[in-house]
């Protein structure tokens, strides 16, 4: 888990205001450029720096967040999980036995999920015999859309306008229901989406929503707003386009009631799946052949070339 001198001093010579996710695919090419090995990509080989990456994800985001708040980063501790590891660092406060727990669940839930974009994107580069690291860093910049991993943050966001406007009102107000209908309704009519709710696979509610909606209720039983936002929210998805939550709905709420900064969402996505990266990256090139779709070309046909110079 521990970070090599030169990674740090790459880390501080960041901006503070650098985007995270960035820093953090910066910090892989930067260990890529130091293993004078990345040719050799034995099964042996790669499982080591698989490892190795996979240990250093965590370290890497609580140092650059440290960063960006002006503070030294903090060594891991032997004796602590990769999950009580990770809050250690980034808050240099060691986290309760309930905490660690659910930041735990938080990384198995997120770990793996068959081919979605940012694994795709890691077989595909594996596919061209690519190197590891290189895999891994096309998955973090697939990760950082607010369609994959961005939609957490993105419904945090949802959940906080609309909890601004309710100030003062109890949840049960008739008040209050209706500004959230209002607000799905009103996104509805112009085409835009409801973010962290709808699945390209799944068409009923992501189980891996299920787990994490508990925790989110658990969590936020001093403040239950938010979470009351989300269930109306809910509903009348629902109701009006048979859509359901998926697994960045309510993980927002989660991560906010162990005071994780929002800017850090997709950090912990990309942390936590790197060991379904590193797996899928295995597999691929232990079975490959290269990935190479056709495109159907829907143009118009049989158009004359023009000369430049007559255009
Ligand atoms: N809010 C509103 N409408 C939504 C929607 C949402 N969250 N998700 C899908 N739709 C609508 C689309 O607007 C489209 O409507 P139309 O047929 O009237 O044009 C229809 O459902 C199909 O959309 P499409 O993008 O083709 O579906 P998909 O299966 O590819 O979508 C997602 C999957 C995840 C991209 C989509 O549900 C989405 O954008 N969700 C919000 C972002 C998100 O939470 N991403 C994290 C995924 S784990």
């Amino acid at each position: 888990m521990k970070l090599s001198k030169e990674l740090k001093q790459l880390i501080i010579s960041f901006s503070p205001s650098i985007n995270p996710l960035l820093a953090l695919c910066t910090c892989v090419s930067f260990i890529a450029a130091n293993d004078k090995d990345t040719d050799n990509n034995s099964n042996e080989i790669n499982k080591k720096r698989g490892l190795s990456i996979m240990a250093k994800m965590g370290t890497l985001v609580a140092a650059i967040e440290r960063h960006a708040q002006g503070k030294i980063s903090i060594e891991p501790k032997k004796d602590l999980s990769y999950a009580a590891n990770f809050l250690y660092m980034l808050k240099e406060k060691m986290p309760s036995k309930k905490e660690e727990r659910i930041f735990d669940v938080c990384l198995i839930l997120t770990a793996e999920h068959d081919l979605n974009a940012s694994t795709f994107a890691a077989r595909v580069a594996v596919s061209t015999w690519s190197d590891l690291y290189s895999a891994i860093v096309a998955a973090i910049a697939t990760l950082k859309g607010p369609l994959h991993g961005g939609a957490s943050i993105k419904s945090i966001e949802t959940f906080e306008k609309l909890a601004s406007e309710m100030e003062g009102k109890k949840f049960c107000d008739k008040g209050c229901l209706k500004i959230v209908e209002d607000y799905v309704m009103e996104t509805l009519s112009q085409h835009k989406r409801i973010m962290g709710i709808g699945h390209r696979v799944y068409k009923v509610k992501d189980p891996r929503a299920k787990i994490l909606e508990k925790y989110a209720e658990r969590t936020s039983s001093g403040n239950l707003l938010y979470f009351q936002i989300a269930k109306e929210i809910e509903k009348v998805m629902a109701k009006e386009k048979n859509l359901y939550p998926n697994l960045d709905y309510f993980s927002g709420i989660v991560y906010k009631s162990l005071s994780i900064p929002k800017r850090l969402y997709i950090c912990i996505f990309a942390m936590a799946r790197t060991s379904g990266w590193v797996a899928h990256i295995i597999e691929e090139y232990n079975d490959n052949r290269l990935i190479r779709p056709r495109s159907e070309y829907v143009g118009s046909k049989n158009r004359n070339y023009i000369p430049i110079e007559k255009r």
